[in-house]
């Protein structure tokens, strides 16, 4: 899993997945863009820009178009090119469908899935002329389905079958598009941090045959591979990363 001369955006990369992921394509020789809303990710590509990576942060909500098309614009501006996109931004969402407000339904859908269809919008228009892999982290819950939890799981259901019609679109054009579904983490904030966090966490890990959560590396090195030339014939599928819970 080798990235030199590559770039990337990495969506969400302040949070536990998006940190993990930036600093390990960085790692492997990537220029990256650190793309969040939240602005502690100029810290987090400072911190990788001192360990002598090529790292940006741009402050940017995947939700809007304008924004996403300044973001692709700010790598390819720097850097001259895009090479991956990894479209990992997300917010949870709990509550069943009889209790959902209406505005909680359409935030999860622009935060977890029109950001998604924007993000392989942009790159795929960068990428236009070579090859190139973007990689959507969806969800084991876009697979099954938690108790109370319909627009997350709807969103990321979603997402997973979004990647196969962006895959199926670009495949002419050279471009991978795959996805993660990965299962709950053991970070302790961010989007699974609540019910790892919770009082029922023992049941949580319960349903997990590994006996335990995953950690953000796991789920970071799923997303290299696909990414990767690696994974030069993956096309249009999802990595399941959840510890055997769906297998069950
Ligand atoms: N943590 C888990 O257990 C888990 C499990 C399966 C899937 N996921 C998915 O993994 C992805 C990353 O989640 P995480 O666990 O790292 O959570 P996290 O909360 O640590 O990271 C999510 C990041 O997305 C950013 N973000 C939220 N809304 C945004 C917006 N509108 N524009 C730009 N950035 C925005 C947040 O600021 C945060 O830094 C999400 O898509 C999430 O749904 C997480």
């Amino acid at each position: 899993m080798q990235f030199e001369g590559r770039v990337a955006i990495v969506t969400g990369g302040a949070g536990s997945i998006g940190r993990a992921t930036s600093a390990l394509l960085a790692e492997r020789g990537a220029r990256v863009l650190v793309a969040d809303v939240d602005p502690a990710g100029e810290a987090i590509a400072g911190e990788l820009a001192r360990c002598g990576h090529d790292v940006q942060f741009t402050q940017c909500d995947v939700s809007g178009e304008p924004d996403v098309a300044a973001m692709v614009r700010a790598a390819t501006e720097r850097w001259g090119r895009l090479d991956v996109m990894v479209a990992n931004a997300g917010i949870g969402v709990r509550g069943a469908a009889d209790e959902l407000a209406l505005d909680d339904w359409r935030r999860a859908l622009d935060v977890n899935l029109t950001s998604v269809l924007l993000c392989v919008k942009y790159a795929v228009q960068a990428m236009a002329g070579h090859p190139g892999a973007i990689v959507n982290t969806a969800s084991v819950m876009g697979l099954v389905a938690p108790r109370r939890a319909a627009a997350y799981a709807a969103t990321k259901g979603a997402v997973v079958n979004l990647t196969r019609a962006a895959a199926i679109d670009h495949a002419a054009q050279g471009i991978r598009v795959n996805a993660v579904c990965p299962g709950h983490l053991e970070a302790p904030t961010g989007v699974g941090g609540a019910a790892a966090r919770a009082a029922d966490a023992r049941d949580l890990i319960a349903r997990y045959p590994l006996g335990r959560l995953g950690r953000p590396d796991e789920v970071a090195r799923g997303i290299a591979f696909l990414a990767s030339d690696e994974a030069s014939f993956i096309t249009g599928t999802c990595l399941v990363i959840d510890g055997g819970y769906t297998a069950q």
